[in-house]
């Protein structure tokens, strides 16, 4: 992990992320913002206060500033051994006090004196740090969208986080064609310098790489709907074993957030319950899932060499999360066209590789050496980012991790091939 040491720039992204989860958070009233709706999701008050005890342990606490209350820690530490026991994370709902106002007065105080840090001077222990802690603010602001989305989904009367954004219009999807590359030999993640980056994007390496194509948009809601009309989710020769057995144990007969039942299709989102646009691409399919639906359209799911090769040629655009969240789609869009588009945002891009160390990797020494290492074991990498994820936390170079049975995030499916 690295950072640039200018400390302008950083105080002004450290305001500029902090106001972002709390415009986040405030369309959801304090009992929205209390429910733990399941064992892998928080309350958004809890990402709210984790996020800020994050700061206060890793900036504050070894400059030798006190935290606000030395109990909390106990409550707002998510994994961390090094730092002490905590709360178990299924009870995160059960957390009434602190009060959603006792947490937004947390985080000002810790905003105060983080400032206070920051203009001391030059630090560039801090600013590392730092930038790490904006970093994890930014993934946790992603989590609290698709935790809120999970809690509001459990409603009788399907609330909604804010009103519908305008429709897409409803062009037909472009046709889905491919865009080929060599292979060879190549080098994909990132060392140190030369901005951020989590400790599991490097070191760089070589990997070699037979040729591939990789299509040029994310498949349609048409395509998965017409692979569900196809039988798709009962022909057990399009699943892994895992899957099927999942499929059959739960019935499930389309992605989550889709209610069936009438035969067409509605979607439930961030904006309420409507009837997707065809041409919008799929999200909240699970890593079997996008798995059946690649090998019914004749492809398979790109490896993360694979994609990341195509990425790093691609402007880091698309639809994201901006500062302004009514500003933004908040539900993925249909493909502007052109080839390889939207590699950035829309929805994560399930890849076929377990999420592994890459070679020579090692978890950084201390507490901090937990962020990322521990968990790889049993989860596949996700690229790409999706509409809930901030544009500027991205890169070609990003790994995101889930379970293969995880389908409550903004994930997606992009086709890759064999020639
Ligand atoms: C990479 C999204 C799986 O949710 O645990 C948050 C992100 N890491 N706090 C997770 C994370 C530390 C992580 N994911
Ligand atoms: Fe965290």
């Amino acid at each position: 992990m690295s950072a640039d040491l200018d400390l302008t720039a950083l105080r002004a992204r450290f305001l500029r992320v902090r106001a972002r989860t709390e415009a986040l958070a405030a369309p959801l009233s304090p009992e929205d913002q209390q429910l733990q709706s399941q064992p892998s999701s928080s309350p958004t008050k809890w990402h709210r206060a984790h996020t800020t005890w994050f700061f206060e342990t890793f900036a504050l606490a070894p400059r030798g500033i006190a935290p606000v209350d030395a109990s909390w820690s106990y409550l707002f530490n998510s994994y961390y051994e090094a730092v002490g026991p905590r709360h178990a994370r299924p009870q995160r709902g059960l957390l009434s006090r602190p009060s959603c106002t006792e947490i937004a007065a947390y985080r000002r105080a810790v905003d105060a004196r983080v400032l206070d840090v920051i203009d001391r001077g030059a630090d560039p222990a801090l600013a590392e740090v730092l930038a790490l802690g904006l970093a994890h603010e930014e993934q946790h602001q992603e989590l609290l969208l698709t935790d809120a989305l999970h809690a509001l989904a459990q409603h009788p009367f399907a609330p909604r986080y804010r009103e519908a954004a305008p429709a897409f219009g409803a062009a037909p999807a472009s046709a889905l064609t491919f865009t080929p590359f060599d292979g060879g030999l190549v080098t994909i993640g990132r060392d140190a310098g030369g901005g951020f980056a989590f400790d599991n994007e490097g070191p760089a390496h070589r990997v070699w790489l037979e040729p591939f194509a990789l299509a040029d948009r994310l498949v349609t809601v048409e395509e998965a709907r017409a692979f569900a009309a196809d039988g798709g989710y009962r022909t057990p020769s399009l699943w892994l074993a895992e899957g099927w057995d999942r499929v059959r144990a739960q019935g499930r007969t389309a992605p989550a957030y889709v209610d069936d039942r009438d035969g067409a299709w509605r979607v439930f989102g961030l904006d309420g319950a409507r009837a997707p646009e065809p041409a919008e691409p799929v999200a909240f399919v699970d890593y079997y899932e996008a798995d059946a639906i690649a090998r019914w359209l004749g492809a398979r799911l790109p490896s993360e060499a694979e994609w990341e090769v195509a990425a790093r040629a691609c402007p880091i655009a698309g639809n994201t999360l901006a500062d302004d969240p009514a500003a933004c789609a908040l539900r993925p869009r249909p493909s502007p066209g052109g080839a390889l588009a939207q590699l950035f945002g829309d929805a994560w891009e399930w890849t076929q590789s377990s999420y592994a160390p890459y070679p020579g990797y090692v978890a950084a020494a201390g507490v901090l050496g937990e962020y990322n290492g521990k968990f790889m074991v049993n989860q596949v990498v996700l690229r790409g980012g999706s509409c809930f994820t901030p544009a500027e936390h991205l890169r070609a170079t990003y790994r995101n991790f889930w379970p293969a049975d995880t389908s409550f995030q903004v994930t997606g499916v992009r086709l890759a091939r064999s020639p």
